[in-house]
């Protein structure tokens, strides 16, 4: 069985994931559609984002990646890369693995992710730190939905285009995510 490595991130109309510290948003509908996706798998995060989220993991498996050998989460493990991280999911034969950010993270990930699933938030951030950028050539849209109870959300799910696949005429609205 193949794995999905997939990056969830909510993301500001400019491309940005947070203002420095925390997430910028407090949108409790994308918090309920971040649990619901992620329940029961594999999680990769770094580990200033797993510290964010001390407490939260219950039916989850996180990997926690960090320099510090000495770093042993109670729960999950440390990995030292993302694909020490992808090769342990293979390795116990999990269908998927789920990259949590934050930045640094999603930025170790995105070369062996093939599916993002995006909250899109209509507002502009102007600085902080940045989702990366995405070739929209690389990647298919495969919806974009409205968030019940978030106005300002779309949640776009995209998977990566296969090579020497072609374009279809609906792909060219997506905008790759820019500062
Ligand atoms: N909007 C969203 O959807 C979203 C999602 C998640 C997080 N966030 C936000 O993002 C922010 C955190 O992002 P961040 O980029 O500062 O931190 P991060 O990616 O969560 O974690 C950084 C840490 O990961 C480890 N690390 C990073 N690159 C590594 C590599 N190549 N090899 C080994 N270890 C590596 C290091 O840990 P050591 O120092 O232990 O070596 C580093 O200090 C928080 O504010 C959080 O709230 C937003």
């Amino acid at each position: 069985m193949s794995l999905t490595v997939t990056l969830i991130a909510a993301v500001s109309a400019d491309g940005f994931i947070s203002r420095g510290k925390g997430v910028p948003w407090d949108l409790p509908a994308d918090r309920a559609h971040f649990r619901s996706y992620t329940a029961g798998k594999w999680l990769l995060l770094g580990r200033t984002t797993y510290e964010e989220m001390r407490g939260w993991f219950r039916d989850h498996t996180p990997l926690v990646l960090s320099r510090d050998a000495g770093f042993q989460p109670p729960k999950g493990r440390r990995v030292s890369t993302a694909r020490e991280a992808i090769d342990l999911a293979v390795a116990s034969a999990q269908p998927e693995i789920v990259v949590c950010g934050g930045a640094q993270i999603y930025a170790a990930a995105l070369p062996h992710a093939t599916r993002l699933i995006l909250t899109r938030v209509d507002e502009r951030l102007a600085s902080g730190l940045s989702f990366p950028l995405v070739n929209a050539d690389d990647w298919h849209v495969v919806s974009t939905d409205p968030l019940e109870g978030c106005p300002a959300c779309r949640i776009e799910h995209l998977e990566r285009r296969d090579a020497g696949a072609g374009r279809s005429s609906a792909d060219t609205r997506f905008p790759p995510l820019r500062r």
